[in-house]
């Protein structure tokens, strides 16, 4: 199988499984015993909590353990937001954020859904123009998992701390693509997940600057310092620390200028070998390993079978929405038609791509289209 559905999940690397496997042996001890099996758990967990907060550029202490980005997220807007709060979010967030901003809504918090350009970037001054007296919360994500476009950040930090308002950013797509520093976007909460970075799927991180008055919403014992309280899934938290430590050795090691250099091959020679394709948010900085292609007039779902079929696994969109017919809202947002969105392919690779590997996606892909192609005509024809 060639494997270019990363930002779905990633396989998890065998120096993570390898850090794993003693938690599920010699140290398999609760963490909050006080016992020598407890405290070889919380040896283990205290390690991983400082891989995280090296990946993030944070404190140790400014680590909640999750049980992923849908929790990460979801605790960030509903325990920092009351009834009559405004939030601002942009269009093209993922749906462990726009769901949740649904049920505030019922909960009578106000939301502001910010657009985005052409390129599928949100322009700064409109979160600005967007901030209200009563405005708690900005959530931008760093980078879109359907484009991999890479937000301002920075500046919306900047925007941020000048109202005086809190700022989380949904991480989990960027994190190990390019560099994170907590600092330097002036973020308040950010999330993770393991599973986009080759960790175990099921755990994950919160980022939670000191200071910052979260409300739990789970209610328990004192784990993560009652900010999530539950016995911690110690292993899954082992393979995070691991991933993360091995994520960001990759930043500095050439291995994400191997992945940016093949996707750029990808990008090159599709557009050379296959008429009327377009890199949807190909005018804005991306993540590296992330390719969201348009093929006028192929529907998105029959290549996806098509490719599946010659043992390529790649998707329409999000995974847990590309499921279904609806065309994709992030790429609506960006100015694409309904057609134009089922006609989308997004091809994300992972630290396992090689090059042998894209060169036989390139050939499939193009042959792929070609057939739909003249099958749609022959359809229309008749
Ligand atoms: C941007 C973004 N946020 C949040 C999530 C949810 O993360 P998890 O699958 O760990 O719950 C995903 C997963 O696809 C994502 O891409």
């Amino acid at each position: 199988m060639i494997y270019l559905d990363n930002n779905s999940t990633t396989p998890v690397l065998p120096e993570v499984i390898e850090a794993m496997l003693p938690c599920f042996a010699e140290s398999f001890g609760n963490p909050s015993s006080i016992h020598a099996c407890g405290r070889r758990a919380l040896a283990h967990m205290k390690e991983a909590r400082q891989q995280v907060a090296a990946l993030l550029d944070c404190e140790p202490a400014e680590v909640t353990f999750t049980s992923g980005g849908t929790e990460g997220d979801n605790l960030a807007l509903k325990g920092m937001l009351n009834p009559g709060d405004h939030l601002i979010v942009s269009a093209i967030e993922h749906s462990a954020i726009l769901a949740v901003c649904h049920w505030l809504e019922k909960q009578g918090c106000e939301i502001t859904r910010v657009g985005v350009n052409a390129h599928g970037q949100v322009e700064p001054e409109t979160i600005r123009a967007a901030l209200r007296k009563n405005t708690r919360l900005i959530s931008v994500m760093m980078a879109n998992n359907e484009t991999g476009v890479l937000q301002p950040v920075e500046e919306i930090g900047r925007i941020a701390a000048e109202a005086d308002v809190w700022f989380h950013t949904d991480a989990v797509q960027a994190a190990g693509k390019v560099p994170i520093s907590t600092k330097k976007i002036g973020c308040d909460l950010l999330t993770l997940s393991a599973h986009k970075i080759h960790g175990p799927q099921g755990v994950g991180a919160l980022f939670l600057r000191q200071g910052t008055p979260l409300r739990p919403q789970l209610h328990g014992g004192h784990q993560e310092r009652r900010r999530r309280p539950g016995t911690e899934n110690v292993p899954a938290i082992v393979g995070l620390g691991a991933a993360s430590r091995i994520a960001q050795a990759g930043l500095t090691d050439g291995s994400i200028e191997r992945l940016g250099s093949l996707r750029d091959r990808l990008e090159s020679a599709i557009a050379s070998l296959v008429p009327e394709t377009r890199v949807n948010g190909c005018g804005a900085p991306r993540v590296p390993n992330t390719s969201n292609i348009l093929f006028e007039h192929t529907g998105g779902e029959a290549l996806v079978l098509a490719l599946d079929e010659l043992g390529i696994a790649v998707s329409r969109g999000a995974a847990c929405s590309a499921g279904a017919a609806d065309p994709s809202s992030v790429l609506m947002a960006m100015g694409l038609s309904g057609e134009q969105s089922r006609s989308s392919l997004r091809i994300s690779l992972g630290k396992q791509s090689t090059a042998d590997e894209i060169e036989k996606a390139i050939a499939a892909i193009s042959d792929c289209v070609g057939k739909l192609r003249q099958n749609s005509t022959i359809c229309w024809s008749k």
